[in-house]
């Protein structure tokens, strides 16, 4: 069973969230030939997890950059759709086990609550699309957010075709619901 919250928003900032019963799933795999040089740049939000109160961020972008001792800084930007306001917010990913294994986790230290939030690069040609997951448990539920990133704020037929195929493979929910791109 699958229901929906309001975003949290010190955990994902821009961000739906899909909050299920159970623990999170197992079977998903972060990318393991993994290179954070190629990587980095800028990256539009094509979709992301839907949620009946989201933060109604458009124009989302994400800015990687290089960071002191591996780790990459993250810079996420958006425009509010209701208010037409920018924010953005800056944090920094540290790779959990190597650098090849893309099982980052994010903290954004301008935030009141310092929070470590996963975020996994399930797979990324690192020119067209990347696929990003995070699941925290929350007591006897987990919440999962999803994202389809692309390097063309209008990607390909192709590379959506391919984005959408890792949420296949890998049997994540597709509950993405596209960013608004148009007029930034
Ligand atoms: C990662 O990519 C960069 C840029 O293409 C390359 O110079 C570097 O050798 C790669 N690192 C590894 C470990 O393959
Ligand atoms: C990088 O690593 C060095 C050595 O472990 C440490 O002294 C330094 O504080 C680290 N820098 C950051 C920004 O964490």
């Amino acid at each position: 069973m699958i229901f929906f919250i309001f975003p949290l928003l010190f955990l994902h900032f821009s961000s739906g969230q899909v909050l299920s019963l159970g623990k999170c799933p197992t079977n998903v795999q972060p990318m393991q030939d993994f290179n954070a040089t190629q990587y980095l740049g800028e990256w539009y939000e094509y979709a992301r997890y839907f949620a009946v109160f989201e933060f109604d961020g458009e124009c989302v972008t994400a800015t990687y950059g290089a960071g002191e001792n591996g780790t990459v800084k993250i810079k996420n930007e958006l425009r509010n759709g209701l208010l037409k306001n920018h924010l953005s917010i800056t944090g920094i990913a540290t790779f959990v086990e190597s650098p090849t294994v893309a099982k980052l986790s994010v903290v954004f230290p301008s935030l009141p609550v310092r929070f470590a939030a996963p975020y996994w690069i399930l797979k990324t040609d690192f020119d067209s699309y990347a696929v990003v997951w995070s699941c925290v448990q929350i007591l006897v539920f987990n919440s999962q957010n999803t994202w389809i990133l692309t390097r063309n704020r209008i990607p390909s037929k192709e590379t959506l075709e391919n984005a959408y195929n890792v949420l296949k493979t890998q049997n994540i929910a597709n509950l993405l619901r596209k960013t608004n791109q148009k007029d930034c």
